[in-house]
């Protein structure tokens, strides 16, 4: 009998009752994620179950942006997330206003957001990406000039995959200076209004992962000492460096796929450590080394306790102006049309 049992009985009993579906993120607390959610997965295959759900609520045990997808994708459906404190640093680092800005310094320039970004946001791009889709996105803009944010990690990450160059518009007090910095926070030798100096590059922004730049390739360099033969698994949103020491990247079903697909004598995972205990929960003759030494505070906002709660008051309600909710549309579609 799972701990919490009462509660989780509740959950599905109320979900009946409201005619709900429940999505969970691969982030989700053990509990949570094994009894309570319809589907389970990345942001990527969420909102393709938001998009095709025949239920009247959505409940996205998940942080405010991908229940924000959801309400873009099903506007007649009601969508609910069980705390808007569920934020992320990604999504908190760039505005609309941003991307304003951006546009008028590089006109005509394509702008890919990625799908950790909120709603407004996503409305002023061309096209939204996940980490599970980011090199195709990028693929089928060809090879000029994109802007690819908010985030830096990721952003390299692809760049690199792709054998682009990537630079940074420079920034101080806030402002743009109009000269450019590479990957480590250099300036560079090209300026904003010179366009043959940028032409070609992946144009990037300066936002992280609050969870996934913690990581360091000595995290993985030490636990290689101990165990040569462990298979490194790492999230897109690690800095490059981590990238560059692990054995595989790709989004949080990626990794899940690769270790239920493959034999390894040990498992060493680069990201939010409650994904690290539900691989562990489902693998248990997998042998998943512990670097668990961070849990994304925000979908640690999400409780079995809150979940209750939504069903019960149908809150918290995600709610768009339609004519932004269109415009969002339009890039997320795109995205999925890939
Ligand atoms: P995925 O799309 O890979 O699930 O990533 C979402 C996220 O927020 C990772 O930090
Ligand atoms: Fe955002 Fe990082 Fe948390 Fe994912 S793990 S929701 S990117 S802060």
């Amino acid at each position: 009998i799972p701990i919490k049992a009462e509660l989780i009985l509740d959950i599905l009993k109320l979900k009946e009752e409201k005619n709900a579906v429940i999505l969970g993120h691969n982030y989700m607390e053990p509990a949570l994620f094994t009894y309570v959610p319809d589907y389970k997965g990345d942001s990527l295959e969420l909102s393709r179950k938001a998009a095709n759900t025949d239920k009247d609520v959505i409940v996205f045990c998940g942080v405010v942006f991908m229940a924000e997808t959801a309400k873009i994708l099903s506007p007649d459906k009601t969508v609910l997330v069980p705390s808007l404190d569920a934020g992320c640093s990604l999504a908190e680092s760039i505005s609309a206003d941003d991307i304003k800005a951006l546009r008028e310094l590089f006109p005509g320039v394509p702008v890919v957001s990625y799908v950790n970004t909120y709603a407004d946001v996503k409305a002023e791009s061309d096209y939204c990406c996940t980490s599970g889709n980011a090199d195709r996105v990028m693929k089928h803009l060809g090879n000029d000039t994109v802007i690819f944010l908010p985030d830096r990690f990721l952003a390299s990450n692809v760049a690199d995959q792709l054998g682009r160059r990537i630079i940074f518009p420079e920034k101080k007090h806030g402002k743009f200076t109009g000269n450019f910095t590479d990957r480590y926070g250099k300036t560079i030798d090209a300026r904003i209004d010179e366009p043959a100096s940028w032409k070609g590059a992946v144009i990037g922004w300066d936002g992280r992962c609050e969870v996934h730049e913690k990581y360091t390739p000595d995290d993985i360099i030490r636990v290689r000492q101990q165990f040569p033969d462990v298979v490194v698994l790492a999230h897109p949103e690690c800095p490059p460096e981590v990238i560059k020491e692990a054995d595989f990247a790709g989004s949080t079903s990626a990794m899940i796929d690769y270790v239920q697909k493959t034999q390894a004598p040990h498992y060493l995972l680069m990201t939010e450590c409650s994904m690290g205990d539900n691989i562990m929960a489902a693998n248990p003759e997998k042998d998943m080394l512990r670097l668990c030494s961070v849990r994304c505070p925000h979908m640690n906002q999400i409780s079995l306790e809150q979940t209750k709660t939504a069903l019960e008051e149908l809150r918290y309600q995600i709610e768009l102006d339609e004519d932004l909710r269109k415009r969002a549309l339009l890039a997320v579609e795109r995205m999925l049309a890939l």
